[in-house]
């Protein structure tokens, strides 16, 4: 069985009064039309088709390869949509769902669920209804004593005991894919609004004696249309909701689900604690046993086991396990903290890598540096790593000290087992288990030899 669906996303989306069309815009960290994508993915044995015609380019470059773009000018209304698939369609696939790219709350389940109705249907469609007491606009369904769909009656032109009718017309078909386009090819014109509806197609059926099937939806938050602003923030809580509550039941403790922002496509490991108001983002992957936020920001980053991250914020880095951060730790692209790594409040890390068991208390710059195990950096030290020109690197051995306020000039070695003084500016590389002071800091023992008076 061949089975693919047809996304209309070509409307202006004149209410979002937006230069980016209505489909792109995004909810937790996705733009609209990748949940729409996401969810009809797995139903579909072919590619999706996008019926695009706002905003064309934009949408088609984001699309990419996930699916056919077919340009719709003019939008002659749904049923004209939905004929702009057919070249790349007909004689390929034995059914077709048609849904909208503004109605990005359906789940790839509900989709499932309509095309296993539809391919026990002896009638060429299936449809999602909702029961609702706003009717939003929605297209009301009469259904004849046997539970099939009679008609949908459109609200312009529904009378007033019609309009009483709860049960409303979601949108979303699946077809059987030739009666479709035969259906399509007799559809008329609406003469008021000079545009051909998709839900004519009932119609002809109903008159041809075809059964069509109705699955009504449980969960009417699933058919959150996206026509403005509001209610992109209506469906952006509740996508995020959601989220947050797969992840709790996979074993995420969240102290306040509505003040936890996680992204789609974070990963999180069992039994973490997520504080509130955590921004968790992109393609990041988090452990287990973690303890993250309050106030947090972590982004496109890798974080392990065990680790706790205390109201700081986190961009393209790593930490591996054990590692504690925070209050105040900003981690920067490249930064890689290895096990154990304990950093304080108020520093900067960017272009690095920490040692195990390496320890930065308060207050630092770390830029393009290795810093190897068991390293204390005191409080206030720099890397001063830029000269105006370029960045230079800094390589710190193992089990150094580094005293406070020292100034590391890059590009700097410091020994194994060395150590520098409060306050020094060190512009020469400083030799393994020695100390060194002073501004420019100078050399005065060697730690490890004997004095032999
Ligand atoms: C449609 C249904 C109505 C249903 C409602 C649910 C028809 C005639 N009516 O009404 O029964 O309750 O959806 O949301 O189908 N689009 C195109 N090209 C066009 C026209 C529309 O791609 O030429 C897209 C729009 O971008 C939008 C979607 O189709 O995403 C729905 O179009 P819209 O005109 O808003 O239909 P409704 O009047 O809401
Ligand atoms: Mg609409």
């Amino acid at each position: 069985m061949k089975v693919t669906a047809v996304l209309l996303a070509a409307g202006q989306g004149t209410r979002m009064k937006s230069e980016l069309p209505k489909v792109l815009h995004h909810l937790n960290g996705k733009p609209m039309l990748w949940h729409s994508l996401q969810a009809l993915k797995p139903v579909s044995t072919e590619k999706l088709v996008v019926i695009v015609g706002h905003g064309a380019d934009q949408v088609k470059d984001f699309v990419g390869d996930d699916a056919n773009c077919v340009y719709q000018e003019p939008q002659l209304g749904t049923g004209h949509a939905a004929m702009q698939a057919e070249d790349h369609l007909k004689g390929k696939v034995d059914y077709v769902i048609v849904s909208y790219a503004d109605m990005p709350l359906l789940r790839g389940e509900t989709f499932q669920q309509l095309l296993e109705i539809q391919k026990k249907n002896s009638g060429p469609i299936s449809m999602l209804t909702v029961i609702a007491d706003d009717p939003r606009g929605f297209g009301r369904i009469q259904r004849k004593p046997d539970g099939t769909v009679a008609a949908i009656v459109e609200e312009h032109v529904a009378t007033s005991e019609q309009k009483t009718i709860k049960e409303l017309n979601v949108g979303v078909y699946c077809f059987s894919a030739d009666w479709l386009w035969d259906a399509l090819s007799r559809i008329q014109k609406n003469q008021q609004r000079g545009e051909y509806y998709l839900t004519d197609t009932v119609e002809l059926a109903v008159k041809d004696n075809l059964t069509v099937e109705a699955l009504l939806l449980e969960d009417h938050l699933e058919t959150i249309g996206i026509n403005t602003r509001i209610h992109l923030a209506e469906a952006e809580a509740a996508i995020r909701q959601r989220n947050n509550q797969d992840l709790m039941l996979a074993g995420v403790t969240m102290i306040d689900p509505d003040s936890t922002y996680i992204e789609a496509g974070v990963t999180i490991g069992k039994d973490t604690t997520v504080r509130p108001n955590t921004y968790i983002q992109g393609t990041t992957t988090i452990g287990e046993g973690c303890d993250l936020g309050p106030n947090t920001h972590i982004k496109n980053s890798q974080i392990g086991n065990d680790c706790q991250v205390f109201m700081s914020v986190i961009e393209q880095a790593q930490l591996e396990d054990n590692v504690d951060i925070g209050p105040f730790a900003r981690l920067r692209k490249g930064a890689h903290l290895m096990d154990h790594v304990h950093m304080g409040n108020f520093g900067e890390v960017k272009d690095s890598v920490l040692g195990p068991g390496a320890k930065i208390g308060h207050f630092c710059y770390i830029g393009n540096a290795n810093i190897g195990a068991n390293t204390n950096i005191g409080a206030g030290t720099i890397t001063c790593n830029y000269d105006g020109f370029k960045k230079h690197h800094t390589e710190i051995g193992e089990n150094v000290f580094i005293g406070s306020d020292t100034m590391l000039v890059a590009p700097l070695k410091l020994g194994d087992r060395s150590r520098t003084g409060a306050g020094s500016v060190v512009t020469k590389d400083v030799k393994e288990g020695s100390l060194v002071v002073g501004m420019p800091a100078r050399a005065v023992r060697n730690l490890e030899k004997r004095d032999t008076n």
